[in-house]
């Protein structure tokens, strides 16, 4: 059974800011089992040119509930019991959709064209030299001025037996952000009974281009606005990354992590080494770091585990998988305080984490990393999972 709901076009702003806030509130978790898994349907507000965006609530039947926007195919909340069963909103966002246009730092959005950032915006391919927005100091960062994370995308919703999804579609025309090739992407979200997110991206290209997609969600397992992360225990599944010069860019040498406050092959608190006088740390303001993920297979079709975040408080855990090769670890260094999240409160620096699974940063200007280019014969294709689950 599908139920399906649709609020009226007209809702004013304050309704939608009510009813999103109501929402949020804590909701007993229904036994396993007790539920069939939902799609809901709102409008979350208006575009100035007048497009609406709407919001997804997509419900496992287990406890567990996203909401998800058609702009920039956001995911503003993810609710996840706790190991007492209670629920709570582990995703950094806002309530409004005005805060997303004017001041999101990629809060939950589809990152592309090239998630991450490319040396002065500027690469060579089949010997034409693009020259992209430099919207991050000298650097591209997250596919320019006007990414995949402010387009509207254009979304179903399916069913598949226990489990609800939402088919998001964008065809950027072949110039836009001055990217070659029209390039078709699919993301597809699937929130699986298991309490899992599973992210298939695809996309196609008519003339040979580069991409590189990925999900910004920032985490905190002990709810959004509950304060730092630092004491969350994190695993990565890497024992090299690539050092950034001063601007963020990768250097091009992939770097052992063994003996310094980059290595998180055992579970360590994400606070315990972040003020070490680490040059790569003093140049992050903390992790801001593409980690290699050791891998078994490095044709990159196979989802591997890349990442653990466990929050000893909470009980909560986040498990990553993920075909991609690398994961950029970022430890919210950029929140500073100005923005005022989802249940009202004020986000600090450190009061978020990020892990985007990708290719690796700068790779059109780094042949010795994995290709990034996309060919009209070609198909690209990568999977991420975020898992959630509690531990004693
Ligand atoms: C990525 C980058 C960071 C920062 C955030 C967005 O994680 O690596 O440097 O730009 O996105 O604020």
């Amino acid at each position: 059974m599908r139920r399906f709901t649709r609020m009226a076009g007209n809702v004013t702003a304050t309704v939608l800011l009510m009813s999103g806030l109501a929402a949020l509130g804590p909701a007993a978790p229904p036994a396993a089992g007790a539920n069939p898994p939902r799609i809901d349907r709102d409008v979350f507000g208006t575009m100035p040119d007048g497009t609406r965006v709407d919001r997804f609530t997509l419900s496992n039947g287990n406890g567990m509930r996203i909401r998800v926007l058609t702009y920039g195919g956001i995911i503003q909340t993810i609710e996840v019991p706790d190991r007492r069963g209670r629920t709570g909103n582990v995703a950094l966002g806002f309530n409004n959709l005005t805060d997303y246009i004017e001041r999101s730092p990629y809060f939950g959005c589809i990152t592309g064209r090239y998630a991450n950032r490319i040396a002065n915006g500027r690469f060579t391919l089949d010997n034409v030299t693009y020259q992209l927005a430099q919207n991050n100091g000298v650097n591209h960062l997250h596919g320019g001025n006007v990414g995949f994370d402010k387009r509207i995308w254009t979304t179903t919703e399916f069913r598949e037996r226990d489990t609800v999804g939402l088919r998001m579609t964008y065809v950027s025309p072949a110039g836009e952000e001055n990217y070659p090739g029209t390039l078709t992407t699919t993301v597809t979200y699937r929130l699986t009974r298991d309490n899992e997110i599973r992210m298939d991206y695809r996309a196609t290209t008519d003339a040979a281009t580069i991409v590189n997609l990925t999900n910004h969600t920032y985490f905190n397992l002990a709810g959004e606005g509950s304060g730092t992360i630092e004491d969350h225990k994190l695993t990565v599944n890497a024992s090299r990354y690539t050092p950034v010069d001063t601007t963020l860019i990768p250097t091009g040498t992939l770097d052992p992590v063994a003996g310094t406050p980059m290595d998180f092959r055992r579970s360590t608190a994400i606070g315990e080494r972040i003020r070490n006088n680490f040059e790569q740390l003093v140049i992050g303001q903390g992790y801001d770091h593409n980690y290699v993920l050791d891998r078994r297979d490095n044709t990159f079709r196979q989802l591997e585990q890349a990442a653990t975040v466990v929050d000893p408080e909470s009980g909560r855990v986040l498990s990553i998988r993920t075909t991609e090769p690398g994961i950029q670890f970022y430890s919210g260094n950029f929140l500073d305080g100005t923005l005022v999240g989802t249940s009202g409160r004020v986000y600090r620096q450190t009061d978020g984490f990020a892990l985007e699974t990708q290719h690796f940063p700068d790779s059109p200007n780094k042949p010795q990393f994995p290709t990034t280019v996309l060919r009209p014969n070609q198909t690209y294709q990568t999977t991420t999972i975020y898992q959630f689950s509690t531990t004693r």
